[in-house]
């Protein structure tokens, strides 16, 4: 795909697929026992959430949830709505939060506190990518794939405006945000 908006690549094709088939690994030896409910955020961790999944060798199962924040589309206001709720009840559930990004952490402060309330047997988060700088206390993330400088990313599920999910690697987005 040529287009000038798609900057430095930041993370490549095979640092991803290396990375996050040692994620699954990481989470097969953890979860031996106790195969996890794994909880992917849509829209943004579908790939992530794919690929891991298939990483992971316990019989795992799966929902998604479709949160949104209000305000512009980059950057968060902290206020998030569910769009779509899980269909699994958590009670009882070894739950794992599959996020793509984690930038000010406001999205999943609010996803872990409401998510908790439903009183799983466990609830960790596995988070692809960790923007370094952004959160004023550090995240409480059992899984992170890269720790990554505070610039806007695309590809490999991220967006903007719904475009360039389908980039096989994460880049810096050289365009106007507003666009
Ligand atoms: P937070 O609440 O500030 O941590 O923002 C988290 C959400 O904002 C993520 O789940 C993404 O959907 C979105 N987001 C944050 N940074 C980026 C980025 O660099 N590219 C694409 N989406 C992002
Ligand atoms: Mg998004």
């Amino acid at each position: 795909m040529i287009d000038p908006r798609i900057g430095r690549i930041v993370v490549g094709e095979d640092e991803l697929s290396e990375r996050v088939a040692a994620l699954g690994k990481q989470i097969t030896a953890d979860y031996t026992d106790r195969p996890p409910l794994l909880v992917g955020v849509l829209k943004g961790a579908f790939m992530f959430m794919s690929d891991l999944s298939r990483s992971i060798d316990l019989p795992v199962e799966f929902d998604f949830m479709a949160v949104a924040s209000y305000g512009s589309s980059t950057r968060t206001s902290g206020v998030v709505r569910i769009v779509k709720d899980l269909d699994i009840e958590l009670t009882g559930r070894h739950v794992v939060i599959v996020e793509d990004i984690v930038d000010s952490g406001l999205t999943l402060a609010y996803l872990r506190k409401t998510l908790a309330a439903r009183r799983p047997a466990s609830l960790e988060v596995c988070a692809l990518l960790l923007k370094e700088g952004l959160q004023k206390e550090e995240p409480d993330l059992k899984y992170v794939g890269f720790r990554i400088p505070p610039d806007f990313v695309i590809g490999y599920g991220l967006d903007v405006a719904e475009r360039y999910r389908n980039l096989p690697y994460v880049a810096e987005y050289a365009g106007s945000k507003q666009s």
